[in-house]
């Protein structure tokens, strides 16, 4: 398999990751913890719904460098820092939270550049897409306005050193049916097709209710970077998620999207980073083959989940090696994969529900439980 040696070890950026603010969930009010408010889904959260509407109105707001100032107070709080730049977390009036990417100036390219590519991407809406609603353009200062996220990024959720907390399966599931929907939009749905080039852990970011979205799509069109993250030639990406044959060839299409998703898929699934930390270095689709082939279900399943559905855990991980290949056009559309994973989500709640057998509490029998049946014990945890 290829392996990608002219990235610097990006581990040393998780520490200003994980020292991010706390979920604002959490925040506002003690009673709701992540993994509460994914049980939880609100589809009639009447704030989400205000912001919707307003952001829906606010859409191609063309904001003045002054406003950015005041909206971010001042650049008072980083929420994190990627390649482009550094995200600030910002309020608008009616106490809308937004994050402000601020470019960095070897990130910035010509105003007229960017503002093509912006417009684009601002009439660009999907549940499953962290919206774009602002920009600012203004002497040479650029930046970016999306709806806040408050449960931050996917990354984050995966890596973080808690015992607590950790998401069930059924919830990776619906993280991941959620992003496979936004890629399935960018891809199958925008005309011109959007092929995000970036997809990993870290642009996959959560809201309050865990519904998943993916960040950052067309990015590449809109900023050049010479940032060592991302490859400067003609590829772009993060190393551990890049498609070998983009990366020999240079050519990029749908596929190598859906390549890095298979990426996403077995971070999910096996609860590693997709850069193994060494020594030696492993590279996560370098240590899956092996463990796929000759190991069981447990050797490959994140030892932290409590209870999972082996079937469906068994059919996940045949779908993310199905987009794994070398050859891209041995990689299936992101719609079947978007298929694929609807129904492992379906075949884990079937087998979450409680079969009630004589007066005693059952589950199904292709269910793995790593804690002992007690029915004054729940079987999933919340956090
Ligand atoms: N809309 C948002 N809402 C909440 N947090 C965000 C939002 N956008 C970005 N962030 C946070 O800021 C962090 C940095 O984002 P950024 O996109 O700049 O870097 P990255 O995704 O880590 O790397 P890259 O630059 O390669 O995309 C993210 O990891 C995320 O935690
Ligand atoms: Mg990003």
């Amino acid at each position: 398999m290829h392996s990608l040696p002219w990235f610097p070890d990006r581990s040393s950026w998780l520490p200003l990751m994980l020292s991010l603010k706390p979920c604002k969930g959490q925040e506002r009010t003690e009673a709701t913890s992540i993994g509460k408010a994914s049980r939880e889904r609100s589809h009639s959260n009447r704030h989400q719904g205000t912001r919707r509407e307003w952001s829906l109105k606010a859409k191609n707001w063309r904001f003045t460098y002054s406003e950015i100032v005041n909206i971010t107070n001042n650049f008072k709080s980083v929420i994190g820092e990627g390649g482009f730049g550094r995200v600030y977390h910002g309020s608008l009036t009616h106490g809308i939270e937004v994050a402000i990417k601020v470019l960095s100036s070897s990130s910035r390219q010509g105003s007229d550049e960017f503002q093509n590519e912006v417009d684009l991407l601002l009439g660009i809406h999907h549940k499953n897409l962290v919206s774009l609603f602002g920009y600012c353009n203004e002497g040479g200062n650029m930046a970016l306005v999306y709806d806040y996220m408050a449960c931050g990024n996917l990354q984050q959720h995966l890596l973080a050193d808690r015992s607590t907390n950790v998401l069930t399966w059924k919830e990776r599931l619906e993280i991941a049916v959620d992003a496979a929907r936004g890629l399935d939009y960018l891809h199958n749905c925008c005309k011109p097709p959007i092929v995000h080039r970036d997809l990993k852990t870290s642009n996959i970011l959560l809201s309050e209710d865990l519904q998943a979205r993916i960040g950052d799509f067309g990015l590449c069109r809109v900023f050049t970077t010479d940032n060592e993250t991302h490859i400067s030639t003609d590829a772009k990406g993060t190393r551990g998620y890049v498609d070998p044959e983009y990366y020999h060839t240079g050519k990029l299409n749908r596929k190598s999207d859906v390549y890095s998703f298979g990426i996403v898929l077995l971070e999910l699934i096996t609860g590693l980073p997709a850069i193994i930390k060494g020594p030696p270095v492993v590279e996560l689709c370098d240590w899956v083959g092996p463990h796929v082939q000759g190991k069981g279900i447990g050797d490959i399943v994140d030892p932290r989940l409590e209870s999972y559905n082996i079937n469906s855990a068994w059919r996940a991980i045949e779908v993310a090696m199905a987009c794994i290949p070398s050859i891209a056009i041995q990689r299936p559309d992101i719609s079947y994969v978007y298929d694929e994973l609807k129904a492992c989500l379906k075949m884990e709640m079937a087998s979450e529900k409680p079969q009630i057998m004589e007066g005693y509490q059952t589950w199904s029998s292709s269910s793995i439980h790593t804690t002992p049946l007690d029915p004054k014990v729940e079987m999933h945890h919340t956090c």
